[in-house]
This record gives C-alpha cells, structure tokens and sequence, in this order.
C-alpha cells in the first residue's frame, strides 16, 4: 500500500480523504505538479517548487509551505515508499469552504496532498518503434501555463487520441502547434531542434527545458520559435516531453509518417543524452 501525504499527516492511500466541499472537487480550483525521482533523488526539484509557485501565484493562492518544508515532506515520501525510480504527484486546492460559491471563500485552508506511484521504465516498443499521435483543435483557456487541476480539455484531447490509436494529441491554434494532451512537443527540421517559445498557450515543461539544456551543452542546433501546421507535417522528427514518458519520438501524425517512419539520429543522440543525465542524478552529481 502506498503512503500518501494529506494536511500534514502521511497514511495509507485508501485512509486518505477530503470533504466533497473541497473546492478542488467542486471547481477544479487547485494546481499541481508531477516530479520525477531515479535513484531516489527528486529530478529538479528547486525548477518544479518554482513552477509551483508561478502556478498558485496564477490563482491567486498563497504557498502552504515553504520550500525547504516541501523538500523534507517530497524526499520523506520518496522513502517511506518502494522503489529507486518513482514520480511524486502534489496537489495544492483552495481548500473546504463553508458552502459552494465561486467566489474565494474568506478564510482559505489549503488541501495539501502528495503521492508517490512507481515510475516504470518507457516502454521499449515505444522506444524501438516510436509512437503514433493525431492533431486537435487547442479548445484550452489562455493560461495554460498555470498547472491547474482543472485538465478537462487535456483528459478529452488524450482520450480522443487513445480512441484513434494513438499515444498523444498536439494542439494546434490559430495555425500553431503549442503543446501536447499532456506533454510539450519538440520538432527536428534539417537537423535543428525546434520547440515553441514559453508563454500563456503553453506549459513551460521541465523536461523541455533540461532538453534545451542538454543540447546547448553538447553543441546540438536548437531554437525556440513557433511551430507551425506546415512546419509540423513535414518535421523530419517529431518528440513529445514530459516528467513521466521523458522524450518519446513521434513516427505518425493523423495517420501519415513522419520522416522514414522511424525514430530520428537527433532524437537517438538526445535520449543518450537524457539517460546519462538521470544516471548522473542516481549518482547525486547534478539535480
Ligand atoms: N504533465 N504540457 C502539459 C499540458 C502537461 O500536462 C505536461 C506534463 C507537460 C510536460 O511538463 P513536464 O516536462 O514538466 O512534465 C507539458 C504531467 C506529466 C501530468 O499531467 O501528468
């Protein structure tokens, strides 16, 4: 069973509850974030408490929990449950109020909840063969750099996807790829590494940015710049990003190949890359 962390107390995950007047369930007023442990050690933890921060600043809600309190709880969670490579799900609600207004209640008592699942190895298929995904209209709101808990648009773009076979869903609006269901997306166009510039259309990925992080490091061409419908159809590869499916190549789009169908030499360079990285954090040499 796992251990879970609710308002200050770890327990078992089915001795975990909170009222039906949380406005998390109620409004889907809350954020959240998901971290990735190898070895377990928390992959950059200080980048994922910022991320945090911007996104409750986005909603108006003060932090709990001070940084150095939410290190302590995430690395005692990481111990109390099983397994060297795990990923940390934290949920930060605008808490219980007295009755259900949209409005912010006048006193707020946070929902804090933690929990820690497995973090199993990418598939190796997925891997090998790469993945297909399909293209959706982007339906989401204007702020889609905050982490909100309120993901309807993303959980009907993913579920599409799953429906059409696929594994991921990009978003494309007003003629521009912004992201994926829950992933961001990254192009190679004649060698060069291309990924949407931050902003409100899109989450500013961790993932996305140790990427671009990586690259400069070992001198690979790389650039944020929009990516367009045209630009997107005929990538020479196509990678989406994310915390939990690192960078997995996309050989498919809306049933046509991309590239020779095959996962591409940027993107093989780049995994090599990723894996040694996280190798390194296993080791406690970078964070
Ligand atoms: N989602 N964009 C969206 C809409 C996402 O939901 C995610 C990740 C990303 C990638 O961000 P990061 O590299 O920081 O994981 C981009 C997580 C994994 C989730 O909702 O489970």
């Amino acid at each position: 069973m796992q251990t879970v962390y609710l308002n200050g107390k770890f327990l078992p995950l089915d001795q975990a509850q909170v009222s039906v007047l949380d406005r998390g369930f109620l409004f889907g007023d809350g954020v959240y974030e998901v971290i990735p442990a190898y070895g377990r050690r928390l992959l950059r933890l200080g980048e994922h408490l910022r991320r945090l921060q911007d996104s409750l600043n986005g909603i108006r809600l003060s932090n709990p929990l001070s940084d150095e309190y939410w290190t302590e709880i995430l690395n005692d969670l990481i111990a109390k449950n099983a397994g060297e490579d795990q990923y940390i799900y934290v949920q930060v609600t605008r808490g219980v109020a007295p009755k259900r207004d949209h409005a912010f209640p006048a006193q707020v008592r946070h929902t804090i909840f933690c929990m820690s699942s497995p973090l199993k190895p990418v598939p190796k298929q997925e891997l090998q063969q790469g993945i297909a995904a399909i293209t959706l209209d982007d339906i989401r709101w204007h702020a889609c750099n905050i982490k909100s808990t309120a993901l309807l648009a993303n959980v009907l773009a993913r579920q599409q996807a799953v429906e059409a076979n696929a594994a991921e869903a990009i978003l494309l609006r007003d003629g521009l790829a912004t992201e994926g269901a829950a992933s961001n997306i990254f192009i190679v166009i004649k060698g060069v590494m291309v990924t949407p510039p931050k902003g409100p259309l899109l989450l500013p990925g961790i993932t996305r940015d140790l990427i671009l992080e990586l690259a400069q490091k070992s001198s690979m061409p790389c650039v944020e710049r929009e990516i367009s419908e045209q630009d997107l159809r005929h990538a020479d590869e196509i990678w989406m990003t994310s915390s939990t499916r690192e960078i997995l190549p996309i050989v498919a789009l809306d049933g046509k190949t991309i590239g020779d169908g095959k996962p591409g030499a940027v993107w093989h360079r780049m995994i090599d890359i990723y894996q040694d990285y996280k190798n390194q954090l296993r080791r406690g040499e970078v964070s």
